[in-house]
């Protein structure tokens, strides 16, 4: 990390719900310092983030901070302070991002955004889903646990916090209610849902019939598989930080799942993104 930033003492005891070891400055339009505690928001990729990282540049400037090899960018954008960067794909990769927000920029809740596979009966390409639980389909250690359950955590769902996710949910519907039809025109999709309800995660990307038949016999109630939602929502459990995920529907999981998601993310992920975000933060920076 470059000088301003890092440096946790990890030879202190951790208070709960977690130290703040330091504080971070951040830009903001006009110059002033924020006093705000940031909003962390990541995605696995470039193109689910969209055009936020610019539009913080616009609106504020930017500061980057190197972190664990990646990029944590901090700055204003609609009106909002937050610390974005992409954690890559996975698991472990959302982990020790979500862990580097709360420990090295003190964030006050965290965002993901990006796409998924749709899993349940009524999700479709161009759908989107909040999460309100998150769960790991593959963990599995039983017979000594039950499966999914997080051995000795003795927690298999990971609650959103309800309030983000409502707030999040709310930015979702306004966008499919003043911008839905003319999305699904131009990307030829049909006009979003916003579902909420359960989304699992795991470190595989599911691309067949018969895995995505597993996974709905398995968790009846699951609505989309991605690969880190359930990581980070662990995570930010583990210390007290408030977490909330949305994700866009790309593909539904089954053999067409890898063409479907290659067209998804490059031609219409970040405009959701842009547009569910910028509704979202507005309205969080409006507080
Ligand atoms: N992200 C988007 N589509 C996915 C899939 N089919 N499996 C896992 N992660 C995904």
């Amino acid at each position: 990390m470059t000088g301003e930033g890092g440096g946790r003492d990890d030879s202190q005891p951790h208070s709960q719900p977690h130290s703040q070891p330091h504080r971070q400055s951040y830009p903001q339009a006009g110059n002033a310092q924020v006093s705000r505690r940031p909003l962390g928001i990541l995605a696995a990729l470039p193109q689910e983030l969209g055009d936020l990282i610019e539009a913080m540049r616009a609106e504020s400037g930017v500061r980057t901070v190197t972190h664990g090899r990646r990029d944590y960018h901090l700055g204003t954008v609609h009106g909002a302070p937050c610390v974005v960067t992409l954690a890559r794909v996975g698991k472990v990769a959302a982990a020790a991002t979500v862990s580097a927000l709360i420990h090295a920029f003190d964030v006050e809740a965290v965002v993901f955004t990006g796409v998924a596979g749709g899993v349940g009966d009524s999700v479709r390409v161009g759908d989107i889903v909040v999460a309100n639980a998150l769960l790991q389909h593959d963990m599995d250690a039983s017979p000594l646990f039950a499966r999914f359950e997080v051995p000795l955590l003795g927690m298999s769902r990971f609650a959103a916090d309800a309030a983000l996710a409502a707030q999040l949910a709310e930015a979702c519907e306004r966008f499919v209610a003043e911008e839905g039809a003319a999305a699904a025109a131009r990307f030829g999709t049909r006009e979003p849902r916003v579902h909420r309800g359960l989304i699992v995660s795991g470190d595989q990307f599911v691309a067949s019939s018969a895995g995505v038949l597993a996974l709905r016999e398995a968790l009846p109630d699951a609505l989309a598989v991605e690969m880190e939602g359930a990581a980070l929502a662990q995570v930010c459990h583990e210390y007290g930080v408030p977490c909330a995920v949305v994700r866009t529907i790309s593909d539904t999981a089954d053999d067409h799942a890898p063409s479907s998601f290659v067209s998804f993310l490059t031609e219409i992920a970040g405009a959701y993104s842009n547009a569910i975000l910028a509704r979202f933060l507005k309205a969080r920076g409006a507080r």
